[in-house]
């Protein structure tokens, strides 16, 4: 499928596609170094949990090709160098799970095999897993969208978040593919705009059939009959089944429940947090004011949370790469992502 990609890598090389200036402006950053990777992360150049993961792994091997050659003999020094880049990088953004988990993973590997090629292959393993779990989320959540449902997504958790079908898009990239019609419903996503600016362009860039909306006509359009399931992505589940994303998500999942419609979560196994058992446990980053303040607004104090917190019984289920979580979501989580992990 010809969706953009949010990282490049070919001959050594990292390119993050600069997410800031879309839809305008189509550009590559080139990761040189570590500090390039971290600012990256943390300016949101790349966004999207399972993007931020992958983007991590290969910095961390930008980062290692950078150091003297010589480290290489020296197994120790190699990962006490490695160590310090990980726990620098892992601090650009708190929220998402899959920064922590994908640097732990590079580091893990290193343990194992202190070399330069050990780590540049775990991070395109990284890369390569995301691309078989999203079309694994897209096949099992697609049998959820019928021919003319109206789907309401929130934020991007599309191909720009992740790679080629994006995890809560997934289900609507198999089904456009398949010919099937329905509309996807697109929130702005204030204050960064990723549904305006992100999951319209490319869902429409695809093809798809797509409504823009402003964050508060959400209850509107469900009053109307027009929303028949709302499909987001998240940046952690935690082991009760909290759900963790976008700044917005609880205020859709309230709606769901009140008119009754399906609420449903897209969670790529490298999402789900057992060692955090709820989703008050989690740090929430909290962005600079001036993203909510624009140009336009009287100066005063600004409250900027980038995520909330859904709690598990507003969840109707969460589609994951291994299957489809019921509630009891701890339970049915733990049997499908836990049992049998790789
Ligand atoms: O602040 P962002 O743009 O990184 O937030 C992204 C989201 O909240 C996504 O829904 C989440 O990371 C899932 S992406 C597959």
């Amino acid at each position: 499928m010809n969706t953009p990609s949010a990282v490049r890598w070919h001959d050594g090389k990292l390119e993050l596609l600069d997410q800031r200036k879309l839809p305008a402006v189509v550009t590559y950053l080139e990761i040189k170094d570590l500090r390039g990777g971290w600012e990256a992360i943390n300016t949101m150049a790349v966004r999207g949990a399972p993007a931020i993961g992958i983007a991590a792994g290969y910095t961390l091997v930008v980062a290692m090709a950078g150091e003297d050659p010589n480290l290489e003999a020296e197994p120790q020094q190699f990962l006490a160098r490695l160590d310090q880049h990980a726990h620098y990088l892992a601090s650009a953004r708190p929220t998402a799970v899959n920064l922590s988990w994908a640097v732990r993973r590079i580091c893990e590997r290193a343990k194992r095999s202190p070399t330069l090629r050990a780590i540049r292959d775990e991070a395109q393993i990284i890369h390569e897993e995301d691309r078989a779990i999203c079309r694994a989320i897209g096949d099992y959540g697609r049998r959820l969208i019928e021919p003319g449902n109206g789907v309401l997504t929130h934020c991007n958790a599309g191909a720009l978040a992740a790679s080629e079908l994006g995890t809560a898009t997934a289900p609507m990239y198999l089904n456009h593919q398949q010919g099937m019609s329905f509309r996807v419903y697109v929130d702005e996503t204030r204050p960064l705009l990723q549904g305006a600016r992100l999951t319209a362009w490319e869902l429409s860039e695809a093809g798809m059939d797509v409504t823009l909306i402003c964050d508060n006509m959400a209850a509107t359009l469900m009053a109307e009959g027009k929303i028949d399931l709302v499909i987001v992505g998240t940046d952690r589940v935690t082991r009760n089944g909290d759900v963790v994303n976008k700044i917005g998500t609880l205020n859709l999942a309230i709606l769901c429940a009140h008119y009754d419609i399906p609420f449903y979560v897209a969670c790529p196994s490298s999402s789900y947090d057992p060692e955090t058992e709820f989703g008050h446990e989690v740090v929430i980053e909290e962005r600079d004011p001036s993203e909510v303040l624009g140009e336009n607004a009287a100066r005063v104090a600004v409250r900027n949370p980038a995520f909330d917190v859904t709690p598990a019984n507003l969840v109707t289920a969460i589609i994951t790469d291994r299957g489809i979580a019921q509630p009891p979501l701890a339970a049915a989580l733990e049997r499908l992502l836990m049992e049998n992990s790789t």
